[in-house]
C-alpha cells in the first residue's frame, strides 16, 4: 500500500496512485502466499561454514601485498563491484519502505528480504579480507565513498520498483554465479552459489509480484515495465571507475550486454507473456509494443559491445 503524498500531487496523479494502491491491496493474498513459499524454499546458510578461518593472518603481523591474491584481476573487479552493490542495501531498503505502508505483508517481505541481503555483503567482505584478495584499506575506502554517494534511482511508484527489482535480482543472481564460476576457486564458488540462490528466490518473488500486477492492472503495469527495462542499469553507477568495472566484467563473460539480453530480459518477457496480452488504453498498447521491441534494441547493444 502506498503512503499518501496527496498534498504535492495533481488530481490526475492522485487518481493514478489510488488505482495503484487498489492493485497492491488486491494482490495482497498472493503476496502472502509468495512470502510463505519464500520462507519454505529459502535455506539459511552461514558464511562461517564456508570460509577457511584457519588461513587468516593478522594484518598487523603480515601486511597485505598484491601477490597474496591468487584470483584473476577481472574476477577481483567483479567480486568488489558485487560487494559494493550489496553494500548499498540501506538505500534499497529505504526506497521500498518509502513506497509501502507499515504493518502489512509488504513490510514483512521487505524486512525478510533485507535480512537476507545483509548477509551477502558481510560474507563477501569476510572472504576478501580472509583470503587477502584486495588491499583492506581500499575495500573500506571504496565502501565509504559508495555509501556517501548513495543510490537514488527515481521510481515514480511501486509498480516501477517491482519491475526494476525483478530484473535487478535476476541480473544479480547471474552476476554472482558467473563470477563464482569464472573464479576457478572452490571457496568463492561455494560462497557465491549460496548468495546466487538467495538472489534467485528474490527474483522469483518479484517476478511473481509483477505477474500478479499484470493480471489486475496491465494498463499501469506495462508502462512501468517499459520504463524500467529501457532505462535499466545495475545500481552502482556512482562507484569509482564504474565504466571500467562494467567493461571488465563484460569482457570476462561474467555480465555484459549479451548476458543481460539472454539471461535476464528475454526470460522475463517470455515468462510474463507480454506478447499475448490484450490491452485497450493507448499508453499501455504503446508500452507493450516498445517492450516487444526491446530484444531487437538489445541486439544492437550486444553487437556494439562485442565489436569493442
Ligand atoms: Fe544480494
Ligand atoms: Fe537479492
Amino acid at each position: 500500500m502506498l503512503i499518501d503524498y496527496r498534498t504535492k500531487l495533481s488530481p490526475e496523479q492522485i487518481r493514478s496512485l489510488d488505482s495503484i494502491k487498489e492493485s497492491l491491496t488486491a494482490i495482497e493474498p498472493t503476496v502472502k502466499e509468495l512470502l510463505a513459499q519464500h520462507r519454505l524454499n529459502s535455506k539459511r546458510w552461514y558464511s562461517h561454514d564456508i570460509l577457511p578461518w584457519g588461513r587468516g593472518k593478522d594484518f598487523s603481523e603480515v601486511e597485505w601485498r598484491e601477490e597474496q591474491n591468487s584470483l584473476r584481476p577481472e574476477v577481483v573487479v567483479a567480486l568488489e563491484t558485487n560487494l559494493l552493490t550489496e553494500d548499498n542495501l540501506p538505500y534499497y531498503h529505504a526506497q521500498i519502505e518509502r513506497m509501502i505502508e507499515s504493518g502489512g505483508v509488504w513490510q514483512e517481505w521487505n524486512r525478510r528480504w533485507t535480512s537476507e541481503e545483509g548477509a551477502h555483503a558481510a560474507a563477501l567482505r569476510d572472504y576478501l579480507y580472509l583470503l587477502r584478495v584486495m588491499d583492506p584499506r581500499q575495500i573500506e575506502d571504496n565502501r565509504r565513498s559508495v555509501m556517501e554517494a548513495g543510490f537514488d534511482r527515481e521510481f515514480a511508484d511501486p509498480l516501477e520498483v517491482f519491475a526494476y527489482t525483478a530484473a535487478q535480482e535476476l541480473a544479480t543472481r547471474v552476476s554472482h554465479l558467473r563470477t563464482g564460476q569464472k573464479a576457478e576457486e572452490p571457496i568463492v564458488l561455494q560462497l557465491l552459489s549460496n548468495i546466487a540462490r538467495d538472489e534467485n528466490l528474490h527474483f522469483v518473488f518479484y517476478r511473481a509480484v509483477v505477474s500478479a500486477l499484470l493480471e489486475v492492472n496491465p494498463e499501469q503495469m506495462l508502462p512501468a515495465i517499459m520504463k524500467q527495462l529501457y532505462s535499466f542499469e545495475m545500481p552502482g553507477a556512482g562507484m569509482d571507475n564504474f565504466e571500467f568495472r562494467q567493461t571488465t566484467i563484460a569482457n570476462a563473460g561474467i555480465y555484459g550486454a549479451r548476458e543481460h539480453r539472454d539471461m535476464v530480459i528475454i526470460p522475463l518477457l517470455r515468462y510474463w507473456e507480454i506478447d499475448k496480452m490484450i490491452v485497450r488504453a493507448p499508453p499501455a498498447q504503446k508500452a507493450q509494443e516498445r517492450i516487444l521491441r526491446l530484444e531487437k534494441v538489445l541486439d544492437r547493444v550486444v553487437e556494439k559491445q562485442e565489436r569493442g
